[in-house]
């Protein structure tokens, strides 16, 4: 479980907001995963909303990087592009074999280490350039 109070905060808090659901959504497919793990309607519907959110989070981050002329704009977008490739190849490998090892492995392990540290370096940046041209 992702404890709220532990998730790491930037400087610029539409950006938190969003990293809070994302945190939520995540904590409901652990729930899922553990005490309902032969409900795989629910847990489709769970990976669905991860996926539209996600979507929506890194599209939101690129829309504020552009708005500011950030100037790392290519790198921040490239590592967005690259796990939200990673994360639909998890999705839909699952949607194949109902693995749901390979969702515990990935959206419990991997993928929740990246987000923290995501945040904790190219949304931190972000979030403090964003500041420095639409003050916070
Ligand atoms: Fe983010
Ligand atoms: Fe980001």
């Amino acid at each position: 479980m992702i404890d709220h109070s532990a998730l790491p905060q930037v400087a610029f808090d539409e950006m938190n907001r969003v990293h809070h659901e994302e945190a939520t959504l995540l904590n409901t497919l652990e729930e899922l995963l553990k005490n309902s793990p032969n409900d795989y309607d629910s847990i489709a519907t769970c990976l669905h909303e991860i996926i539209e959110h996600t979507r929506g989070h890194f599209s939101n981050e690129e829309r504020l990087m552009r708005e500011v002329g950030f100037p790392a704009f290519t790198m921040h977008e490239s590592e967005h592009i690259r796990v939200f490739n990673e994360m639909q190849r998890i999705v839909s490998q699952w949607f194949g074999a109902k693995n749901n090892e390979l969702l515990h492995d990935y959206f419990l392990g991997s993928m929740q280490e990246w987000l923290t540290t995501h945040i904790m370096t190219m949304d931190t940046i972000t979030a403090q350039f964003v500041c420095m041209r639409k003050g916070c």
